[in-house]
């Protein structure tokens, strides 16, 4: 058992297969098996939007909620093991989880009819219109302010040593501002459907 969970691939291919296991169990249950339809589809591309979502915004919460306000606690020589082995690994899975994040939103509002409707704020589209917006915001911020920055302050590129504090604190106030931003992000994104706005 602690030899198959000391695999992360193995661990990932049991909840796929758990996944399979389920489907079929509540398939047999409810005498309605999957009908791969457009509506299927669209349901599938939602699920994985929000597990791409997940690995994006439980990512931005992890530095913001621990690692940020856990840095001054760890003595300087033990600093390089946060900021040279977690913090880049952390920051591939955040930007590629919000790449993921933002082409299986945009494909999921194209599925379900109403990308141009969400994109310029028409009726019936409003509340996903304005989640989609600062999705996109916040996923501009990753790629553009906050990657290129943190490459800098964790020495991932060559700068001078003037340029890494300042590169730092960029990085870290646009990181303030998409935790900020995922909060109503996320309420439009489940209002949509859920909420009759
Ligand atoms: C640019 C990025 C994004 C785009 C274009 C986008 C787009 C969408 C669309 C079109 C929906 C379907 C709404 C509906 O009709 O119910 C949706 C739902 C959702 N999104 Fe996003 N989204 C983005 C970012 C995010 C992020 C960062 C998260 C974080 C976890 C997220 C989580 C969700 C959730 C939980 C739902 C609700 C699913 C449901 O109620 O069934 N989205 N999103």
């Amino acid at each position: 058992m602690a030899a198959f969970f000391s695999s992360l691939h193995r661990t990932i291919i049991a909840g796929i297969v758990l996944l399979i296991v389920i489907a079929i169990v509540v398939g047999v249950l409810s005498g309605q098996m999957i009908k791969p339809d457009h509506a299927w589809f669209a349901f599938f591309m939602r699920w994985l939007h929000v597990l791409s979502g997940v690995m994006w915004i439980g990512l931005l919460w992890y530095f913001n909620f621990v690692q940020t306000p856990s840095m001054p606690k760890i003595p300087d020589d033990q600093k390089p093991a946060v900021s040279k082995v977690i913090a880049p690994a952390a920051l591939f899975w955040f930007r590629w989880g919000a790449a993921a994040t933002v082409l299986t939103g945009l494909l999921l509002a194209w599925m379900n009819g109403y990308i141009v409707q969400a994109l310029t704020f028409q009726k019936g589209a409003h509340v996903i219109g304005i989640g989609m917006w600062l999705a996109l915001i916040m996923a501009f911020n990753v790629w553009f302010i906050i990657w290129p920055n943190q490459q800098k302050a964790l020495g991932l590129v060559d700068v001078p040593a003037d340029q890494k504090a300042p590169a730092a604190r960029l990085a870290g106030m646009t990181s303030r501002i998409n935790t900020m931003l995922s909060i109503p992000m996320l309420f439009c994104m489940v209002a949509q459907q859920n909420a009759g706005l």
